[in-house]
C-alpha cells in the first residue's frame, strides 16, 4: 500500500470489533503493524481490546461506538476519522448477525435490520470510503459466510441471501478495483463459535458441525487479503463445501438444507 499522503495516517476500519470475528480480526491486523479504528455498539468492549492492543506495544486502535444502523453511521466515522487525522486505507466490513427461522415467522423489523447491516451497512461503507482506499491502494475484507456458495437457506432465508449479496458484491467489486491497484476479498467462514449463534437463536443447533476458531478464521481471512485473494473460505471442510456447492443440483440442496435447518430448531 502506498501512502500518498504526508498529513493523515492510514487506518484499517474494522466494523464489529467488540468481540467474535472481528476482535480476532482487529487483534490480527495490530500484530502486523495496522494502525485501527475499531466499531461497533458496545464502547467498553472496544476499549477493553483498544487497550489490550495498547498493552501488546501496538499503536491505540481508535474506538468510536455507534450503532451502524443509525442513518448518520457512515458520517460519523468520516467525522471521527477526520478530527484523528486518519484515513481508511483497509475497510474490514464484519459486522452482522443472522436469525434462525421461517421468514413468516420471523418478525418483520428484525429481518429488515438484517438487511440493513449485513447488506446495506458494508455497501455503503465501501462506497462511502472508496477515494480513501484507491488513494492508499488498499484493500478492503468483506465477512460473507460458506453460506454464500449455497444456492438459498430456507429456515434462514434472508441471512443466505444476505451473504450471498456480500459475495456476489466482493467478486464485482474486485474485478472494478483490479486497475486500481485495490483488492476485494470475501472472507468466508464456517461455522465459528462467537456471539453469533447466540443471536441468530442457534441454541446448541450446530454443536455437531466442526467448528473453525475466530483466531483461525481471522489469521486465514488476513493472509488472504494481503494475498490479494479474492475469496477464501477457512478450514478444508468449508473450502470443500465452497468448491462443491455449485456443482449440486439446486432442488436438492434446498431440500436438505430445509431438512437440517427444520431438525435444528
Ligand atoms: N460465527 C459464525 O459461525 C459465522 C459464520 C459465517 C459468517 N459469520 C459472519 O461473521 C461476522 C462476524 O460475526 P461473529 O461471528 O463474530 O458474531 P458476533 O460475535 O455476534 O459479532 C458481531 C459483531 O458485530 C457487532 N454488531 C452487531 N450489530 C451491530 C450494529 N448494529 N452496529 C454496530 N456493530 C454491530 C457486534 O458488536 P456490538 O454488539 O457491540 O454492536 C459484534 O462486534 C458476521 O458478519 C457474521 O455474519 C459468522
Amino acid at each position: 500500500m502506498t501512502d500518498r499522503s504526508t498529513h493523515t495516517r492510514g487506518v484499517a476500519l474494522v466494523t464489529g470489533a467488540s468481540g467474535g470475528i472481528g476482535a480476532d480480526l482487529a487483534r490480527v491486523l495490530a500484530r502486523h503493524g495496522h494502525d485501527l479504528m475499531l466499531v461497533a455498539r458496545s464502547g467498553d468492549r472496544l476499549t477493553a481490546l483498544a487497550d489490550e492492543i495498547a498493552a501488546g506495544g501496538a499503536a491505540r486502535p481508535l474506538v468510536l461506538a455507534l450503532d451502524l444502523a443509525a442513518a448518520d453511521a457512515a458520517d460519523r466515522i468520516e467525522a471521527a476519522l477526520a478530527a484523528a487525522g486518519a484515513r481508511v486505507e483497509i475497510l474490514v466490513n464484519n459486522a452482522g448477525f443472522g436469525l434462525m427461522g421461517e421468514t413468516g415467522e420471523l418478525g418483520e423489523a428484525d429481518q429488515l435490520a438484517m438487511v440493513d447491516l449485513n447488506v446495506r451497512v458494508p455497501t455503503q461503507l465501501c462506497v462511502r470510503f472508496m477515494p480513501q482506499i484507491k488513494a492508499a491502494r488498499g484493500k478492503i475484507l468483506n465477512v460473507a459466510s460458506v453460506v454464500s456458495y449455497f444456492p438459498g437457506g430456507p429456515g434462514m432465508a434472508v441471512y443466505y441471501a444476505s451473504k450471498a449479496y456480500v459475495l456476489s458484491f466482493s467478486r464485482a467489486l474486485a474485478q472494478e478495483l483490479l486497475e486500481d491497484g485495490v483488492t476485494v476479498t470475501a472472507l468466508c467462514p464456517g461455522v465459528t463459535p462467537t456471539g453469533f449463534q447466540a443471536r441468530a437463536g442457534m441454541n446448541g443447533a450446530f454443536e455437531a458441525v466442526p467448528a473453525t476458531s475466530p483466531a483461525r478464521v481471522a489469521e486465514e481471512g488476513y493472509r488472504a487479503m494481503i494475498g490479494g485473494r479474492r475469496e477464501v473460505a477457512p478450514g478444508l471442510l468449508n473450502a470443500a463445501g465452497a468448491w462443491l456447492m455449485p456443482l449440486l443440483p439446486v432442488g436438492l440442496t434446498l431440500k436438505l438444507v430445509a431438512r437440517a435447518q427444520r431438525r435444528r430448531r
